[in-house]
């Protein structure tokens, strides 16, 4: 095989079966590689690597109006992806300070109902003006190169080289004397990175302030209504039947964690019935009232089997009997459905005698401790 070693300091250029020389560090002492200057290093270092330079642009004059335009321009994208991080970052920490708070549930034109996707926009904002900015510095500001290289083993004289050509970079790019660039540069750098940090805020505020996810609207005395709502009476459904309610008040039945199944149970169903322990007489007659949200996620349920007692649920087959307090019998879920204390009021509709004891719905973080 013929070798040909074209770096400085070889015996190459001969075609040659001979011993390769040494290597760079054989013609440089670590004395003399560092009284060099840098750019000597970085076009010793180039050489060395078998770099070949086939063009050099090297980017706007210093000084010169192409090159202060340019700053601004970067600069300028840089600033205002700060400001978006910014923006970001007082949404989600005056919301509940001096910003309204953010509730959990959705009301259109409301304070939240903006919250979320204005925190998504800006962030959103931020992330495309940074790549928008790193992109105009590259191809504004920057010196360009063209060059081929080969690949090599490492030692002593390239990790030098390279280091100098490192830092060269940084002497290229300008940074150290394009000022504007780089207070931009660090005011968007403080921005995003308090942007990032803010999801752990949700690790350290509770977002069930006053428990709203462990309430509904159903309260002493307040009927239940059918859909369209008009309430119930006691008699107007068979041995057997399920109805689904909700809860007479404003939107009540658009108020998904107070669905509620009223379930007539059958004479052989009461005969058997085994209440959850503390719920005695939460029934009124032969009727109950259970949550209609599954307790494992949330799914409605509601397919009732009345022959078996057992209510199912679509999602992931949980199963709940009717006749134990709706508890679970079969399926994922773990906790029986909330029962809702029943009475009639003095016209004689059916009216809750306070809110569910528990809260609907799946298990939460602190659930148990409200
Ligand atoms: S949501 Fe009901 S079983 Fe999973």
């Amino acid at each position: 095989m013929t070798t040909h070693d074209t770096r400085p300091g070889s015996a190459g250029g001969a075609d040659t079966a001979g011993p390769l020389h040494g290597g760079p560090d054989d013609d440089y002492t670590p004395e003399q590689l560092a009284a060099m200057p840098r750019e000597e290093l970085d076009r010793l270092g180039a050489s060395y690597d078998g770099v070949q330079i086939l063009h050099v642009d090297p980017g706007p004059e210093p000084g010169s109006a192409l090159e202060r335009r340019s700053v601004r321009q970067v600069g300028t994208v840089f600033a205002l992806a700060g400001l978006a991080a910014f923006g970001f970052v007082v949404i989600y920490i005056g919301s509940g300070w001096f910003l309204p708070e953010w509730e959990w549930t959705i009301d259109s034109g409301t304070w939240s109902s903006w919250f979320t996707p204005m925190l998504g926009v800006l962030m959103g904002l931020a992330l495309i003006l940074v790549g928008l900015g790193l992109v105009l510095y590259t191809r504004k500001l920057l010196p360009h190169e063209t060059a081929v290289q080969d690949k090599h083993d490492g030692s002593h004289f390239d990790r030098v080289t390279t280091g100098a050509t490192l830092v060269g970079g940084l002497h290229n790019s300008g940074l150290a004397r394009r000022k504007l660039i780089t207070r931009s540069l660090a005011f968007m750098g403080g921005g995003l990175g308090l942007m990032l940090l803010m999801p752990l805020g949700g690790l350290i505020k509770n977002p069930n302030t006053g428990n709203p996810l462990g309430t509904t609207s159903w309260a002493p005395g307040v009927r239940l209504v059918r859909n369209d709502g008009t309430p119930i009476r006691p008699g107007d459904a068979v041995p057997g039947s399920l109805e689904t309610v909700f809860p007479e008040v404003p939107g009540g039945n658009r108020e998904a964690d107070a669905a509620t199944m009223l379930i007539r149970l059958r004479p052989e169903q009461v005969a058997v019935e085994e209440p959850r322990e503390g719920q005695d007489g939460f029934g009124y007659g032969d009727y109950v009232a259970f949550s209609k949200i599954c307790t494992h996620a949330g799914c409605p349920v509601s397919l009732y089997e009345q022959e078996t007692s057992r209510i199912l649920c679509p999602c992931h087959q949980s199963q709940f009997l009717v006749t134990q307090g709706a508890k679970p019998v079969f399926g994922p879920a773990t906790r029986a459905l909330p029962q809702l204390p029943l009475d009639v009021d003095e016209d004689g509709y059916f009216v809750a005698r306070s809110d569910y004891l528990e809260a609907v719905g799946p298990t939460y973080w602190n659930r148990e401790r409200i």
